[in-house]
């Protein structure tokens, strides 16, 4: 096991908490006192920093910039019921976080770094985490190429760092969502099972476009028939048919492993649904919905917790849902929010505290 490297920790003189209000925040506006930050070089991880948030000086030739080699990671942590902190199964992301790192050819990020580090940032910034339901504490661990050179390859240096946003719900209310037959997310061999940054620029046109259409996002489909889908927006989903819950599997390397989505599988589970990990079929979407056994459309992730979807559209073929009368996806956000809020038994260890 590496020791843990020493933190220095530079605090700031006044917090900004007394001008904020924890309890009717947006999504990812604010910012806490405190920041972390440290820098890779030759082959090393050097001091971790933290330190008053603050703007960073970066060079015009900043290789991430040009080339994108950028990767993040979002993580909520919450005010138990009992006045404790606790972090979302942060150790599933910072897993994923390095299988992003490997895909972009950057360096992997030390355990003792992202996790340690993000704890002893938590810590400090401890009377940030808002208590009321639907809140919690976004943390935001990233990291990017800081060669200052515009040849392409790999960067030989990279910055990883946490920053933590006081946050209320990312969506809040059902969507209506466009089936994307025309711009595509992820292919086979590509980046869509990393949180590359390029995947959500990559993303934003198409997005736009539903937009412009009155949609709130796009179901993303295959490159190749655009037939089976993949995710909505910046989630992964789930079709509830009959008594079972349908997502589609992480085969092909086109969907992010999430980790609200592991949560939610586990839990439908422990609610006496099947759950199926499968390539579905746009057809076989329509086949359920005619047959009025499609009862159920939800997205998951960090950001959006679990999101109904109210409508879904492909080519002229509208299906609506009346979300009011649903069971499944309400109960699964009872049962998650309850584990989180620390109501109840957190029997997978899902909670890790500060
Ligand atoms: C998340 O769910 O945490 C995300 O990263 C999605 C989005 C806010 C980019």
């Amino acid at each position: 096991m590496i020791a843990a490297p020493a933190v220095q920790i530079k605090r700031v003189e006044r917090s900004k908490l007394a001008d904020i209000n924890l309890e009717n925040l947006p999504f990812g506006k604010y910012f806490t006192d405190h920041m972390l930050e440290v820098d890779y070089d030759k082959g090393k991880w050097g001091t971790v920093q933290i330190k008053p948030y603050q703007p960073l000086m970066l060079e015009p030739s900043l290789a991430a910039i040009h080339y994108g080699q950028s990767i993040f990671e979002g993580i909520k942590a919450y005010r138990l019921h009992n006045g404790e902190i606790a972090i979302f199964r942060p150790h599933s992301n910072f897993q994923r976080f390095n299988i992003s790192a490997e895909r972009m050819a950057m360096p992997v990020v030390p355990e003792e770094i992202f996790i340690d580090g993000m704890r002893e940032l938590i810590n400090l910034d401890r009377n940030w985490v808002p208590a009321k339901a639907d809140h919690s504490l976004y943390i935001r661990p990233f990291m990017f190429a800081s060669d200052e050179v515009i040849g392409v390859k790999p960067s030989e240096r990279y910055k990883f760092m946490i920053i933590l946003s006081p946050t209320g719900p990312y969506y809040t209310a059902p969507m209506r969502i466009y089936v994307e037959e025309k711009y595509v997310r992820a292919v086979a061999g590509g980046v869509g099972y990393a949180k590359a940054a390029g995947n959500y620029g990559g993303a934003m046109l198409a997005t736009a476009e539903a937009k412009r259409k009155g949609y709130d996002q796009v179901l993303w489909t295959d490159a190749h028939e655009h037939k089976y889908v993949q995710e909505i927006g910046v989630m992964n989903v789930f079709f509830v048919i009959g008594n079972t819950a349908y997502t589609p599997d992480l085969g092909q390397g086109t969907i992010l492993a999430g980790v609200t989505r592991d949560s939610a599988i586990t839990i439908l589970r422990e609610m006496g649904l099947s759950v199926e990990e499968t390539a579905i079929s746009i057809d076989r979407i329509m086949d359920a919905y005619k047959t009025g056994d499609l009862r159920e459309v939800f997205g998951t992730g960090t950001a959006a917790t679990i999101s109904y979807i109210r409508e879904l559209r492909y080519k002229d073929f509208v299906m609506e849902f009346n979300t009011d009368s649903w069971k499944t996806a309400p109960e699964l956000k009872n049962r998650l929010n309850a584990i989180r809020e620390g109501e109840t038994e957190d029997k997978h260890s899902w909670l890790f505290k500060i």
